[in-house]
């Protein structure tokens, strides 16, 4: 064949031999271990300001490219100066997984090959390891034959994903034609984590169309008014589309109740969705799985392994009791450029059809990784082990004189406020309360040995620890009450004011 003028060379720039990829892997393999050496003495966090941390991460990029050496030490002040460590054992806040190390080394594993699991033909195996771990963790949950689901980055989009599922069974139309004049409600406790709002807002359905369910005293829903909402809603017009409960809500971890909230929706024929996005790890252990009956007539479920199961950020998964359900309200009408006959092709699921993204990473496998390689035993050691941290940790709250319990303890959560023991009751003690609470939880932070968050609950702020972390142990709850209490005394001996000087005192 004859050579043409325009021929274009060979432009290898960007394709790094093997040996390269070594090099470059062991830099920043190198980094990672010194972090595993390193963290537990390192604080959890500096708490620095923003445009500190932006002026100094400002990383350089040369037209030239940095050699490894020179990439490494560029990210050196990133890992070891300017980051909040999740895994820290003194990490305690919202809930966050602590990241374990299998999940890590599978994620660089996943992103070598580059797989793009969101068409079955450009991922085969990667496909089959995400539906087979969907159809694993279904069966956990109690799903039947048929159930499946998948890899979603996080319960926001996980929620939104089965809400909208929800949405197209109750009302089919709607993908086509819009609301038009349908109005639909969905129904959450006031409890229920903000993306279920948020969810409805971008389904079209408008925040208001998400009723708040009031709770009893341990902060789980209150069925009776569950019903007596649908009921009026049906009365005016309104069509239900679904009902959700949290099974871990994020303040205090309450599980609502399952089997009357099922109930409800199994006699009113409404999509049940069970966030279940931190409470769902309870499902490895034999001994907290009875929290969780009930969740197994769900429609769908969300369930986040990078909360309690610690797989590197982000890994969550969304669980359909019938995967159809997902196809009929996220298939593409004819899109040409990914026609297939399948038939023809053999080819499996393609995940792009099954939720709002096309292009996804292989995020199950950190998952898989994170399961098989710590087997599921270790998990259900560490989560019931989490649940003893977060009961002694309230232990030592209530024998406390300065420390007063403000929920109780259901999962690995554990709110509490200071107390000074002589302050006088009444409202404008609570108002002091609260905004002395909220300038010590940012004083505990700073002090770097432990990262507590809070919880506002009936209106009153509350410090918050949560024990989604393989490294945190007993000592760990201690520093944390020793920090509260030190902090608080120190704290109120100088912000209280003369008016709450004294009075009859809290013991
Ligand atoms: C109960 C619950 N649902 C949903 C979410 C949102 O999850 P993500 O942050 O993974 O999107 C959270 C986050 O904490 C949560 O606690």
């Amino acid at each position: 064949m004859a050579v043409m003028s325009n021929r274009p060379d060979p432009v290898p720039d960007l394709d790094w031999a093997p040996d390269r990829a070594r090099e470059i892997g062991e830099g920043m393999l190198d980094l990672w271990i010194e972090l595993l050496e390193r963290l537990r003495d390192l604080p959890v966090s500096r708490m620095e300001r923003a445009p500190d941390v932006a002026a100094a991460m400002a990383l350089e990029i040369s037209p030239e490219g940095l050699t490894v050496a020179e990439m490494t030490e560029r990210l050196r002040p990133l890992i070891f100066e300017h980051s909040m460590y999740a895994g820290h054992p003194g990490h305690l806040s919202y809930i966050t997984g602590a990241g374990t190390i299998p999940g890590a080394a599978a994620n660089l594993l996943a992103a070598g090959l580059n797989a793009n699991v969101g068409g079955w033909q450009l991922s085969p195996g990667a496909s089959e390891v995400e539906s087979h771990l969907m159809r694993w963790l279904a069966a956990r949950f109690g799903l039947p034959q048929g159930a499946g689901g998948l890899m979603t980055s996080g319960g926001a989009a996980s929620n939104f994903t089965a809400l909208k599922a929800a949405r197209d069974a109750a009302a089919p139309d709607v993908r086509v034609e819009g609301l038009g004049d349908e109005r639909l409600a969905i129904y959450a406790s006031e409890e229920a984590h903000a993306t279920i709002v948020e969810a409805a807002d971008m389904l079209g359905l408008g925040e208001r169309a998400v009723r708040a369910i009031t709770t009893d005293d341990a902060y789980r829903m209150n069925v009776d008014h569950l019903e007596s909402a649908i009921l009026d809603d049906r009365e005016s017009g309104v069509r239900p589309a679904a009902v959700v409960a949290t099974a871990g809500t994020t303040a205090t971890g309450a599980v609502d109740p399952l089997p009357g909230v099922a109930d409800v929706c199994a006699r009113e024929g409404i999509w049940l969705h069970v966030d279940a996005a931190y409470g769902g790890a309870a499902i490895l252990a034999p001994e907290l799985r009875p929290l969780l009956d009930g969740i197994g007539s769900a429609d769908s479920i969300s369930f986040d392994p990078h909360k309690w199961l610690s797989t590197p950020q982000s890994s969550a998964v969304l669980l359909v009791r019938d995967l159809d359900v997902l196809r009929r309200s996220f298939s593409s009408t004819d899109v040409g450029y990914v026609r297939e006959d399948t038939e023809l092709t053999g080819s499996g699921q393609n995940f792009g059809g099954l939720g709002p993204q096309w292009s996804r990473s292989f995020s199950a496998l950190k998952v898989w990784a994170s399961l098989a390689g710590h087997g599921t035993d270790a998990y259900a050691r560490r989560i019931v082990h989490d649940v003893e941290l977060a009961r002694y940790l309230d232990a030592l709250v209530r024998e406390h004189p300065s420390l007063e319990p403000m929920a109780p303890v259901v999962l690995s959560i554990a709110c509490f406020r200071y107390v000074p023991p002589d302050l006088p009751y009444g409202p404008e003690g609570d108002g002091y309360l609260d905004g002395l609470n909220e300038r010590l939880m940012v004083e505990i932070r700073r002090e770097g040995r432990t990262f507590p968050s809070n919880a506002v609950l009936d209106g009153r702020y509350a410090l918050r620890a949560c024990v989604t972390n393989f490294r945190t142990e007993a000592d760990d709850m201690e520093v944390l009450v020793d920090s509260a209490v030190r902090l608080g005394d120190r704290l109120d001996g100088s912000l209280r004011p003369a008016s709450l000087g004294s009075g009859r005192g809290r013991q």
